[in-house]
């Protein structure tokens, strides 16, 4: 019950100090409404960068290496990730629910690697179901040029829409069709194309000049790690692309599938939220890799 009586009288009304100015980290949503912006900032620190951690490539390509045994693996190395990338079936069965990370949540189904042409894909969570797993963003995989480009454009929309709906960003992944090349003409097209279909985020891979795209593209931009290279090289394409305006990274197998994921993660860190030049940061890798598996 309030009480009506004996409260202490407020005083301390700050007279003459303004209101703090706070300025949004994360590119191109200072104006988003205040729940959009809440989710934003359980993916991106302070300093506007992100670390997601992919592990929803089983989706299409079924148990690959470093994905055999995820309620071991991805527990294991999770505090180095500020973001899990994952399907809803593989949270719900193998990370615990306290793991406090942002969630990307892969949404769409799409074609598997056994198919000739992937590009056909089609929502598979319902918002709804992606409210319940308290996704921080609902990943939609576009193939832009492909033949199903109109199937992802459709998905786009349905979770735009639903998205901006109940304050959940998307993050638009830019696939790349058999038939597509990685240039920098198609990643700019196709990174540009999603933003301006109103996703939040863009997962591009990197490319030569990779800043003119991050340049035109009005919202983050995260890199997507690809096939497993070298560690040297896997920081030195981190550090290039953050140096070149992405907001951070979403790699999957060249974490899961190094040496020492965990001190992979480690690096990546140090390469994506301390400005770490990659030489300093693989330095640490071999360091810590020693330590740790
Ligand atoms: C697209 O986003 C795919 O699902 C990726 O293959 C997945 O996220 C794994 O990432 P990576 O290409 O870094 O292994």
């Amino acid at each position: 019950m309030a009480d009506k009586d004996g409260n202490i009288l407020a005083k301390d009304y700050g007279i003459g100090i303004k209101p703090p100015t706070r300025i949004f980290p994360v590119k191109g949503h200072q104006c988003a409404g205040w729940g959009m912006q809440s989710r934003l900032s359980q993916i991106f620190s302070d300093d506007g960068r992100t670390i997601m951690l992919a592990f929803d490539h089983g989706y299409i390509m079924g148990s690959t290496a470093g994905l055999e045994r995820l309620d071991l693996v991805i527990p294991s190395i999770m505090q180095y990730a500020d973001c899990l990338m994952a399907t809803r079936g593989a949270l719900r069965t193998c990370i615990p629910s306290n793991h406090h990370k942002a969630v990307a949540l892969r949404c769409t189904a799409d074609t598997s690697v056994i198919k000739d042409d992937m590009s056909f894909g089609t929502t598979n969570v319902d918002i709804e179901d992606a409210i319940r797993m308290n996704a921080s963003c609902l990943a939609v995989q576009c193939f832009i040029g492909s033949d199903g480009e109109m199937d992802s454009f459709k998905n786009l929309s349905y979770y735009v829409n639903n998205g901006e709906k109940y304050g959940i960003p998307v993050l638009g992944v830019v696939a790349v069709g058999k038939q597509m090349e990685r240039t920098t003409k198609y990643f700019s097209l196709a990174t540009r194309l999603l933003a301006e279909n109103g996703a939040h985020i863009i997962k591009t891979y990197y490319c030569d000049n990779f800043e003119q795209i991050t340049a035109a593209c009005p919202v983050p931009i995260v890199i997507a790690g690809g096939k497993k290279i070298p560690e040297a090289e896997a920081l030195d394409m981190a550090y290039r692309a953050i140096s070149e305006g992405a907001a951070g990274v979403d790699m999957g197998r060249n974490v899961l599938q190094a040496e020492s994921p965990i001190a992979m993660l480690q690096a990546i860190r140090m390469v994506v939220h301390e400005n770490a030049k990659p030489e300093e940061a693989f330095k640490a890798y071999e360091l810590l890799k020693k330590d740790v598996k």
